[in-house]
């Protein structure tokens, strides 16, 4: 049975006997995790939904160690290919591909478009912001938001698949708030909403009871994962 793992922030694994995949790799820098990557010996794919700092995390040196590939946008996969050698996977908004683990979809996410400079002063082109639906083994749905503001499509994502776990942004300022958040668990219809991209940081501080009581109030579920906190999916 896959599992969830969360790392606090944006930053999930998704686990089975066969693949290791991470999202948003934001690990050692994190003040919710601060974890070392060498301290994570399986990787096979890392998903990216955008060139933030706070997203592309520990992508280097957790793709080096593992020989693992970088599903990302065309223009941030092309940028970590060139600059560090990493195996890559590009792709688009719309665009979905299978993978040894399952299929992920890039889907649209409304975010800001630059990316901070990596630790070593490379700067990564602006690229386009994404969210991701993942159907692990074609079972499995999750759907991992990224960094976005509310938009109406979140009806046609909730249309495509059944989702089993939707993974939203909640902390506001950068992306939705708790408000619209609940707002987009209403057109998602998903059995199981995860919220992320908060409280690590004072300007993204907010309480995430106040989401899951929404949720429910919707007559959906919530669950709110501590950092090091997995759940079978
Ligand atoms: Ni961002
Ligand atoms: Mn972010």
């Amino acid at each position: 049975m896959p599992t969830l793992k969360y790392y606090g922030h944006s930053a999930f694994r998704i686990q089975d006997n066969q693949h290791t995949v991470f999202i948003d790799p934001y690990l050692s820098g994190n003040p919710l995790c601060g974890l070392d990557p060498k301290e994570i010996n399986r990787c096979d794919y890392i998903l990216l939904t955008h060139g933030h700092a706070d997203h592309i995390g520990d992508t280097v040196a957790l793709a080096q160690a593992n020989n693992a590939t970088v599903v990302a946008t065309y223009e941030l996969a092309m940028f970590l290919n060139a600059k560090y050698t990493l195996k890559i996977h590009p792709m688009a908004p719309g665009g979905a591909h299978t993978f040894p683990f399952g299929r992920v979809k890039m889907t649209p996410a409304i975010h800001g478009v630059g990316a901070d400079p990596m630790p070593d002063g490379n700067q990564p082109p602006p690229n386009t912001p994404v969210g991701l639906l993942i159907s692990w083994g074609k079972t499995k749905h999750i759907y991992h938001a990224g960094d976005t503001a509310l938009f109406g499509d979140m009806k046609l994502i909730g249309e495509e698949v059944k989702i089993d776990v939707a993974c939203l942004p909640i902390g506001d300022n950068f992306t939705m708030g708790i408000d619209d958040a609940a707002r987009a668990s209403t057109l998602l219809g998903a059995n199981l909403y995860i919220p992320i991209h908060f409280n690590t940081f004072e300007i993204i501080k907010v309480d995430p009871l106040a989401f899951a009581f929404r949720v429910e109030k919707g007559g959906h579920k919530c669950k709110i994962l501590k950092p090091g906190e997995k759940i079978d999916l």
